[in-house]
């Protein structure tokens, strides 16, 4: 059994419980969060055994802790990622891992000497639709590939006010557009040349990106919008269209993901075929995918399956695209 301290206890810590909660060799023994009352709700959840502690060295202190699951807001994670290592130990953190390249290389370095492991929680690639099509794509089942649209458009989160900030959120873009690069990275590799425009909100966020992507034998448009107006559903879209057929996933739910009235469709248009095929996937849920993924890595002493060369990679990209939107210019890579 690993013992793990959850840091952070807000919108997505609680949907990080669920699935520590799941994990079959995970234990929670504390909560580590700078607000007492939100930690209260999980320590509860988490039941005997788990306490509420105001720092990771507290926590440190009083359990062997194995692992750490840093789910604050992005500016926090460096520190957090660096502490843990030096306390021994294993790091999942949430995305956006960090804004530049030197605070994740002092990430990666501080994990690196301290021989312990360190995964970012791209939860895309744990789910099980998009899992599916990168299978289609990677095993040729669509043929050649002529393009790729993914699209991630929701309202402005309703439960924080710390995502207005540029300096703490890094608006849409790092916040937002991350899942896709990160899942059109993990299909396609990295890409040669980015292009994007977009919207910046008046605070200062890239809150609504359009990006061209292209690679040798693959192009790609995302669009990602953390500040859809209106009622305007929570709605991804990914579509990739080959010599072999078109592959769609859609899903539309309500203002939020986590809302009620989740709409799913899944399907291929084989080539020269009359009617499209219902596909299915596995899905335990990418939390869940994620964590035991973690988990089962530390436990069994194996590579994390993201591993740092790859989350250096995507800020890379997310780093270009901030250049282009900033400059109108086209990124080589
Ligand atoms: N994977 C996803 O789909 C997804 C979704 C939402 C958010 N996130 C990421 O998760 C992180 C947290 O976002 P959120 O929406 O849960 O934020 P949130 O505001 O809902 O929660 C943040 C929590 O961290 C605590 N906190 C803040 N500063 C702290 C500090 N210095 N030390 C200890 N605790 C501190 C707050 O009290 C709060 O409990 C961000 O990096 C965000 O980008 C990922």
């Amino acid at each position: 059994m690993l013992n793990c301290v959850l840091i952070g206890a807000g919108y997505i810590a609680a949907n990080h419980a669920e699935a520590l909660i799941a994990n079959e060799s995970t234990k929670v023994v504390g909560v580590v969060c700078r607000n007492p009352e939100h930690a209260e709700a999980l320590v509860e959840k988490f039941g005997e055994g788990c306490k509420y502690y105001p720092t990771l060295e507290a926590a440190c202190a009083e359990n062997k802790v194995d692992y750490v699951d840093i789910c604050t807001p992005t500016p926090t994670h460096e520190e957090y990622t660096v502490k843990a290592a030096r306390l021994g130990c294993h790091v999942l953190c949430e995305k956006p891992v960090t804004f530049s390249m030197e605070s994740l290389e002092n990430m990666i370095d501080a994990c690196r000497y301290a021989g312990v492991k360190f995964m970012v929680a791209h939860v895309v690639r744990f789910m099980g639709e998009p899992a599916k099509i990168k299978d289609m794509v990677q095993s040729g089942a669509l043929g050649d590939v002529h393009f790729f649209y993914e699209k991630r458009l929701c309202q402005h989160p309703a439960w924080s006010t710390w995502h207005r900030n540029p300096a703490v959120s890094g608006g849409g873009l790092y916040d937002l557009n991350i899942h896709d690069i990160d899942f059109l990275y993990s299909v396609f590799g990295m890409p040669k040349t980015i292009y994007a425009t977009g919207w910046k909100s008046p605070s200062g966020c890239w809150n609504h990106v359009a990006t061209t992507l292209t690679w040798d034998n693959a192009r790609a448009v995302c669009e990602t919008s953390l500040e859809m107006t209106g009622n305007f559903p929570f709605s991804v879209e990914q579509r990739c269209t080959g010599d072999k057929g078109t592959v769609v996933y859609s899903l539309s739910a309500g203002a939020n993901i986590n809302d009620s009235g989740v709409q799913v469709a899944f399907a291929f248009y084989p080539e020269g075929a009359e009617t499209p095929e219902v596909v299915t996937s596995e899905d335990l849920g990418g939390f869940n995918g994620e964590i035991n993924a973690f988990v089962d890595a530390v436990e069994n002493d194996k590579a994390v399956p993201i591993a740092a060369d790859e989350v250096k990679d995507v800020l890379r990209i997310i780093l270009a695209t901030k250049k282009s939107l900033e400059e109108n210019v086209l990124v080589t890579l």
